[in-house]
């Protein structure tokens, strides 16, 4: 499985006898005036993802960082860059972020109608292409692409900010795209992002989640590689 040699992860419970989540760190919780330290501690804490929340202003009432911030970054870790794009009109942006050096790019399936053209388009540039919902778009939104996507990114608040709660309501979709990816036969992965730490690892890596996403409470905790620990093993 192509995930399983570019990232040593397995997905299937039955070949560790135990299931296993990766951690993806968003440097939206780190000191945007010192971003080179949070790369630091990212890679110290030995997460496996580093997460770059990308936000226009337009698709979310917040705005971060362009591709020179990720060009800048990335002589910084070889860890892979994982950036969710939350902005209108992706297709215009994708170029500038697989040229700056993202290995995975996510778009919105709420910010474009040619979803399956965009996901094409992401792969023609040797990239992962992954697409995100909103706590309002149903899984179901995501049937026709199944077998064209790396990965699913399901965000259990709503996009803009960190530091939010978990949407219980959320936790459902996680468990439904994994019995599609199952009766499908698919492999693409499951990422959870929004509201993730001590509390709410466990339950969302129970419904299926390959990949947790972390801002504030990675920030935010006194000992980063713990608190890793912590969350893979919830
Ligand atoms: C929110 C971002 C998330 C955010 C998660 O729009 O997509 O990646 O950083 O932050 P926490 O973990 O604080 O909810
Ligand atoms: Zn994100």
């Amino acid at each position: 499985m192509m995930w399983r040699m570019e990232t040593g992860y397995e997905r299937d419970p039955a070949a560790f006898g135990q299931r296993t989540v990766m951690i993806a760190p968003s440097v939206l919780s780190a000191n945007f005036g010192d971003m080179a330290s949070g790369i630091r501690l990212i890679e110290q804490s030995k997460a496996d993802w580093v997460h770059l929340d990308v936000m226009d202003g337009h698709f979310v009432p917040n705005l971060t960082f362009g591709p020179k911030m990720v060009k800048d970054l990335r002589p910084l870790t070889r860890l892979p860059f994982d950036a969710h794009l939350m902005v209108e009109q992706p297709e215009k942006m994708i170029g500038w972020f697989v040229d700056a050096g993202a290995d995975h790019i996510t778009f919105h399936f709420e910010a474009t109608v040619h979803v399956h053209r965009l996901l094409q388009q992401i792969h023609s540039l040797k990239c992962k292409a992954g697409i995100s919902i909103v706590p309002s778009t149903p899984a179901s939104a995501l049937t026709e692409v199944l077998s064209s996507v790396d990965l699913i990114l399901v965000m259990t608040v709503n996009p803009g900010f960190g530091g939010q709660e978990l949407i219980p309501e959320c936790v459902s979709k996680v468990k439904q795209l994994h019995e599609m990816r199952e009766q499908g036969a698919h492999d693409f992965l499951i990422v959870v992002d929004g509201g993730v730490n001590r509390q709410t690892a466990g339950l969302l890596k129970r419904a299926g989640a390959d990949v947790l996403v972390t801002g504030s409470a990675f920030f935010a905790a006194d000992n980063a590689s713990d608190e890793v620990q912590h969350l893979r093993n919830g």
